[in-house]
């Protein structure tokens, strides 16, 4: 199905919602009574059958099974099965992808790796604005690098061109910026990279279960993210690494530990890696964790990251349409090309911190990033158009009601 243009009634949201092709996967999550839940770019709201794996695993593979577990519920081979039909979703075939550890610790050894397949280069290009783990991360891979390195500092929309020269080693990049929203062009980036000699690193938080990525066909070096945006594997669920099979037997993990050995049951002296994607594992992974992830991936089973992507366009397309409709002054800092958005919406607004904790009041979960975004992210998963109608009408009535100048939406809390 393609979307035509946005309803413009909610009338003919609920007959959009009647009809479209995804309609029935909002059924496969847990979403709160009265909850329009905006907010899934940060935790994904919980798929329904998660609730009997995590019993199925708890009662059954650890407290009867016990350690018999490890082969007969094929927890040690988790990561790579995981991995695999993860890969399936960024277009990495089989034997590439592992689910393990956190998006940082991935990035780490990426970073790492990407440093030592360039030895006779020594610089690292990031991206200014980027999520400050990114930017953390690049420091302390430089820092270990063993020989003096230097980060150079590009803006998300670039120009990247003018810092690609032969001393680059490698590009780390988010493919939809955090705050902006904004989608880079994974193929004309990733070609300029590679024509520098350089290699290249996606960060793909933000677009993991919702946008897809061509690892193999853009011949990507390395991608990582997380899992529990998205993709809804639950709070700290663990997130992902892919190497491109061309770089495996070169590429080294500098977390050398026993889950990446060729064989980590001969309890060897010395590490010898695994020939394949598995050397980019440290250690024992948190099985209950990981079988969020699997429930995770079932409730996407069946379904096209490409029509996720048509959806969640038509969704943010009618935001933006209302948003335009109802507030003509609001500056929305999300592209409205389709080629270069997200699937959030980012507003700036000097009182966006007390706006977003009265929308929270009225239903509305949305969040802010400092210093003055709201953000609005847009699960084609299970958000209906009714729900992005009401929302935008909710936050036009925040507005309108000045709503900040009640002390209470002001309060800050440390997480939001
Ligand atoms: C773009 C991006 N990269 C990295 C991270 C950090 O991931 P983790 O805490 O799993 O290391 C986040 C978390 O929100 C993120 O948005």
């Amino acid at each position: 199905m393609t979307y035509s243009s946005a309803p413009e009634s909610r009338a003919a949201c609920l007959a959009l919602d009647g009809e479209e092709p995804l309609r029935a996967l909002r059924d496969r999550f847990i979403l709160p009574e009265g909850v329009i839940y905006l907010d899934g770019n940060s935790l994904g709201p919980m798929p329904k059958a998660a609730g009997a794996v995590f019993a199925r695993t708890i009662e059954e593979e650890w407290a009867r099974d016990l350690i018999k577990s490890w082969n007969k519920a094929g927890w040690f081979d988790l990561p790579s099965r995981l991995g695999d039909r993860l890969g399936a979703l960024i277009g990495a075939a089989p034997g590439q992808t592992v689910v393990c550890d956190t998006t940082s610790i991935n990035l780490y050894k990426a970073i790492h790796a990407a440093i030592g397949l360039r030895p006779d280069r020594d610089v690292i290009v990031a991206e200014a604005g980027a999520f400050p783990t990114d930017l953390y991360i690049v420091e302390g891979a430089m820092a270990a690098a063993g020989r003096p390195m230097q980060r150079r500092l590009v803006d998300h929309d670039g120009p990247l061109e003018a810092l690609l020269d032969e001393r680059v080693a490698a590009v780390v990049l988010s493919h939809v910026d955090y705050r902006s929203g904004r989608l880079l062009d994974v193929a004309d980036i990733t070609r300029k990279v590679h024509a520098a000699g350089a290699l290249v690193i996606w960060d793909l938080c933000h677009s993991i279960g919702v946008i897809e990525f061509a690892f193999d066909a853009e011949a990507v070096d390395f991608a990582v993210g997380c899992t529990y945006k998205y993709l809804n594997g639950g709070p700290g669920s663990p997130a992902f690494i892919a190497v491109a099979r061309r770089l495996l037997r070169q590429a080294r993990n500098p977390l050398s530990g026993w889950w990446g050995h060729a064989a980590p049951f001969a309890f060897d002296r010395d590490f010898r890696p695994d020939s394949g994607i598995r050397r980019f594992l440290c250690g024992t992974q948190p099985i209950l964790s990981m079988r969020g992830v699997e429930a995770a991936l079932d409730a996407l089973d069946g379904v096209e990251v490409a029509a996720l992507r048509r959806k969640s366009l038509a969704l943010t397309d009618l935001f933006l349409a209302r948003v335009a409709a109802l507030l003509p002054d609001l500056e929305i800092v999300t592209p409205g090309e389709a080629s270069r958005r997200g699937s959030q919406v980012a507003i700036a607004f000097d009182k966006a911190y007390p706006v977003v904790q009265a929308m929270i009041e009225r239903g509305v979960i949305g969040d802010f990033r400092a210093p003055d975004i709201m953000r609005f992210g847009f699960a084609p998963t299970y958000l209906s158009f009714t729900d992005v109608w009401d929302a935008a009408g909710i936050l036009a009535d925040c507005l309108r009601a000045e709503v900040w100048r009640e002390p209470r939406y002001n309060l800050r809390h440390a997480v939001t």
